[in-house]
């Protein structure tokens, strides 16, 4: 106590503290995703979406993470069986740990990867080395590459939608179709704001003249996974957090007392990163969707 006392009242350490918090603050969720850092921990497909599940009445606690990642497997390949032209040029925008860029590659399909994470990048370097990737947002990257096939496999959320639609008329083939599979908000009162605007998107869509050729609501097929995670949240992490807290409460009452205002930011910040993954919410507030996209 007496050492972290004597640095709290050191103004020198104040300093520093302040040059560490603004060099620290610089940082760029889309380079370095936190939680999705976490998620390619936990599962090992290299896939970082939801996932299909075919029974979608499965409950949460008998959910393994093998049954997960073969979900996973299942969504990509519902993917790969949209894809028109297999002998075109394919591009996997916010591929994510490679998964499906992988599996493409196994298939012998021709396939581009891009993300703006650099431990994403890295790992596809060393895994999937027939794999070329770009470390790149979507909204800057530029190229004279032409693709018969986009895919946004849950990634278009994080991405500007009008950026998005021009870069996919600029790359796209006359021929080609655009892949979409995330989640919309069909609700936008909610206080958790991931995913595009359904109602936005389609008259974008239909402004710009293209034709939905394919639709899917993979909603309760993406929802186990939702379950499970929530399960975790409740029953793991939550009471983790409340053990942590009371821990410090007994062991060092002062520091307990002095960060009063950080733990209710924590408690703020996790009502809002678990009002994602609430179930009752999400059926509410979101669709997940499938979509294929052609100009002509
Ligand atoms: C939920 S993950 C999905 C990853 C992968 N497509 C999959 O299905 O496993 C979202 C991906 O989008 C990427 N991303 C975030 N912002 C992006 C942007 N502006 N442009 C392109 N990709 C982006 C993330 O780095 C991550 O790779």
């Amino acid at each position: 106590m007496k050492k972290t006392l004597l640095n709290i009242l050191n103004p020198l350490q104040w300093i520093k503290a302040y040059q560490f918090h603004q060099a620290n603050a610089k940082f760029d969720k889309s380079t370095y995703d936190l939680e999705l850092y976490l998620y390619s921990k936990v599962l090992k497909s290299d896939m970082l979406h939801y996932g299909y599940f075919e029974n979608i009445d499965i409950a949460a606690e008998d959910i393994s993470l093998k049954a997960i990642e073969d979900a996973q497997i299942k969504y990509a390949q519902n993917i790969i069986d949209l894809i028109k032209n297999k002998d075109g040029l394919i591009l996997d925008v916010g591929c994510g740990m490679g998964g499906l860029s992988g599996m493409l590659a196994a298939e012998n399909l021709k396939v581009e990867a891009l993300t703006p994470n650099i431990n994403q990048k890295n790992h596809i370097d060393q895994k999937y080395n027939g794999v070329k990737c770009y470390h790149t947002k979507f909204e800057d990257f530029q190229s004279t590459n032409k693709y018969d096939t986009i895919i946004n496999s849950e990634s278009l959320q994080y991405i500007d939608l009008d950026t998005a639609i021009a870069h996919v008329d600029h790359l796209l083939t006359a021929n080609g179709q655009w892949i979409i599979v995330d989640y919309f908000r069909h609700d936008t009162s909610g206080i958790e704001k991931s995913g595009q605007i359904l109602e936005t998107f389609k008259e974008k869509i239909a402004a710009k003249g293209w034709k939905i050729s394919y639709f899917q609501d993979i909603t309760l097929n993406a929802l186990p996974t939702i379950k499970w995670i929530n399960m975790y949240a409740e029953r793991f992490l939550i009471p983790l957090k409340h053990f942590a807290f009371e821990k410090l409460r007994y062991k060092k009452g002062w520091l307990y007392y002095l960060t009063q205002d950080l733990r209710n930011g924590i408690d703020k910040k996790m009502q809002k990163e678990f009002a994602a993954i609430n179930p009752e919410k999400f059926l509410k507030e979101k669709k997940y969707l499938t979509f294929v996209i052609e100009k002509n």
